[in-house]
């Protein structure tokens, strides 16, 4: 009998703080279910990077089931997808300290998404921070990742995931696999809804993002106040005209319909109309996923279930993978 190649590996993450927005869920959430038919897939909700800024504990751990029952609300399979909490696998934090001795503090200076989050808090910039992208490339490095959906907000962190991959192989031989991103063709950066010329972050206040949970209403009310421009045409021009550009990313991603389509559909329609089909599509987007979400995040016993057996799951993995960098880099065996 002819034998099956090993189906390639995906790992993502999303930081469990603030609520999950319409851009974590079209920049990369909506892709996890996809592909999990394909590949071998790792979902993690990335509870030890959530600390580089200041949490509340008790809300923190309710967050990560939150987190976890979107996870699952949004279709992912705990039998095909492992899905765990990064914390609850020790050797993230253990490969990060290696991978940190193969990262320059120039590559890491570099990065924006660090100049952006210590200009956030800067009472807090702590060293967490600056090395945040180590422990990110740790994460996906552990399960010798072949592909990371990601939005193009996380692209320089993946980069920089693979040179520290290369930079370690050219040492030592080939350990890690060199992933690569795996972006969405429309809506890869979902822009604020307030100032569309920045990306909708859950830290932002309310009305700049939408949240996968947001009520049909609320959702309503934010789109219709959202920030276009006085040309009141639909047309695709992201530099001129970002606002009524990023409304129409949105609808494009989870419509299927082109940017030609979008504009003559909307054709001699105002933006009032145009908000309003924008609305529908939200909201018949994410409303099955809100039913499955209240109904999965009240069921205690069947969320521990998941986050054990995926714990044990990834436990395995990272744990082969340990045994292999530990070797390589000379650090003494680890016996169970
Ligand atoms: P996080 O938690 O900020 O976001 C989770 C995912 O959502 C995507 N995303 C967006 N996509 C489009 N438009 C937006 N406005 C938008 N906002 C967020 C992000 O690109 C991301 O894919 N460092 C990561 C978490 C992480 C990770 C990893 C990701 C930690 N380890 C390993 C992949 C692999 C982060 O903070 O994402």
């Amino acid at each position: 009998m002819e034998q099956q190649a090993p189906k390639k590996r995906i790992f993502s993450g999303i930081q469990p703080t603030g609520n999950l927005t319409l851009g974590n869920y079209i920049g990369a959430l909506r892709n996890f279910g996809l592909l999990q038919n394909e590949y071998d897939c790792l979902y993690s909700i990335v509870d030890m990077h959530a600390i580089t800024v200041r949490q509340d504990p008790a809300e923190l751990r309710k967050a990560c089931l939150r987190t976890m029952s979107i996870f699952l609300a949004c279709g992912l399979d705990p039998e095909k997808n492992i899905i765990y909490f990064q914390s609850q696998v020790p050797q993230h934090a253990e490969l990060a300290w290696i991978l940190n001795c193969f990262t320059y503090m120039g590559e890491l200076n570099r990065m924006t998404q660090f100049k952006d989050k210590s200009a956030k808090h800067a009472d807090n910039i702590n060293a967490g921070l600056f090395t945040y992208p180590v422990l990110m490339a740790a994460d996906i490095l552990l399960y010798l990742t072949d592909l990371v959906p990601i939005g193009a907000d996380q692209k320089q962190h993946l980069e920089l995931a693979r040179d520290i991959a290369l930079r370690f192989n050219a040492v030592y031989g080939d350990v890690f696999t060199v992933p690569e991103g795996y972006f969405p063709k429309v809506g890869a950066r979902i822009m604020s809804l307030q100032d569309p010329t920045r990306k909708m972050s859950k830290s932002d206040p309310d009305e700049c993002y939408i949240a996968i949970i947001d009520p049909p209403d609320v959702i309503r009310r934010k789109l219709r106040r959202a920030v276009t421009d006085c040309e009141a045409t639909v047309r695709f021009e992201p530099e001129t005209r970002p606002g009524v550009a990023n409304l129409m990313s949105i609808l494009s991603a989870l419509s299927g319909k082109s940017m030609d389509q979008i504009e003559a559909d909307f054709e001699g329609k105002g933006y009032g109309q145009f908000k309003d089909a924008v609305a529908d599509c939200v909201i018949a987007a994410l409303e099955p996923i809100q039913k499955e979400y209240d109904r999965i995040n009240k069921d205690k016993a069947y969320l521990e279930s998941v986050m054990v057996s995926g714990r044990e799951r990834a436990q395995s993995i990272a744990y082969r993978t340990m045994l292999k960098v530990r070797k390589k880099v000379g650090l003494a065996a680890l016996k169970l």
